[in-house]
């Protein structure tokens, strides 16, 4: 199924907060995407910290500092996942990865150009937090999908992330998704999340007013105790639990993000 982007749809998958669940969502989202017929390649862009490996359930030797150092040709880094999507992972551990060089930034950028006309997405499962390594990668893509919670402190680090990716970046469009919202509200949930940040953006941040500050909730997920048992397992959600209430709700922000409509 193509798009209407020539090439590879960018979308990169940030938080203020760390820990409120991108590495699930991208690691689903992506499964979703491919099995409606999308070419989906997904980056583990926390270069420095990489887990996405872990939630596939691989175990691989070779990372992209392996490709950008000239070590290893790209072909024999990237994977093909059993998930119906390619993976590029990163390392763990390594102090290289975890701040942005030109070195770095420039291997980033040349190997995402040689292999991005193979894929309609590329997903970039990003680190907590807006540091260089995550603004780069934002930077590199076409849309900004942040995930937050309802609590309060996650609001807070959106917002925060909003505003530097706004005043230092020039972003003014962002998708949000709204994750381990109560279940019994979650839709609801979402778009008082949404009402809330962007009455408080409007208020504190002095955006461009021709090009104001837009976000659009594209998701809301629900707490579900299906997901940390799939994480356990090493296993995507609709592997372990396809009737789990989660479930349904990413089907439902792969078709968001795919049609681009706010949901
Ligand atoms: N909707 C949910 N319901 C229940 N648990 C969830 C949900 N979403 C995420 N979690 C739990 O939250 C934990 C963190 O998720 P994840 O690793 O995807 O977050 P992250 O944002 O990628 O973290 P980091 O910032 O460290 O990269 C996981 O262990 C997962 O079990
Ligand atoms: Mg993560």
């Amino acid at each position: 199924m193509g798009t209407e982007f020539e090439r590879a749809r960018r979308v990169a998958i940030i938080s203020g907060k760390g820990g409120v669940g991108k590495t699930f969502i991208t690691a689903n989202l992506a499964a979703t995407l491919s099995l409606n017929g999308s070419r989906v390649l997904v980056v583990d862009a926390d270069l420095g910290l990489a887990n996405l490996d872990i939630l596939l359930g691989v175990t691989p030797d070779l990372s992209i500092l392996d490709v950008i150092r000239g070590d290893q040709p790209l072909d024999k880094v990237l994977l093909q996942t059993q998930k119906g999507f390619d993976f590029l992972p990163a390392a763990s551990g390594l102090p290289e990865g975890t701040a942005l060089t030109q070195i770095l930034a420039e291997g980033m950028e040349s190997i995402l150009g040689s292999i991005e006309d193979r894929y309609d997405f590329i997903l970039f499962d990003a680190g907590a937090g807006v540091g260089d390594v995550v603004l780069f990668f934002a930077g590199l893509s076409d849309e900004i999908l942040l995930v937050a919670t309802p609590e309060p402190t996650s609001l807070m680090d959106t917002y925060a992330a909003i505003k530097i990716l706004n005043q230092l970046h020039g972003r003014s469009g962002f998708l949000l998704v709204v994750n381990q919202t109560n279940p019994d509200h979650s839709g609801q949930i979402g778009t008082a999340v949404v009402g809330h940040l962007q009455s408080v953006i409007s208020k504190f941040i002095d955006s461009d007013k021709k090009n104001p500050v837009r976000i659009e909730l594209i998701g809301s997920i629900p707490m579900d105790p299906a997901i940390p048992h799939a994480i356990r397992q090493r296993q995507l959600l609709a592997e372990v639990s396809p009737d789990a209430p989660a479930a349904s709700y990413i089907d439902h922000l792969a078709d968001c993000l795919h049609a681009r409509t706010a949901c």
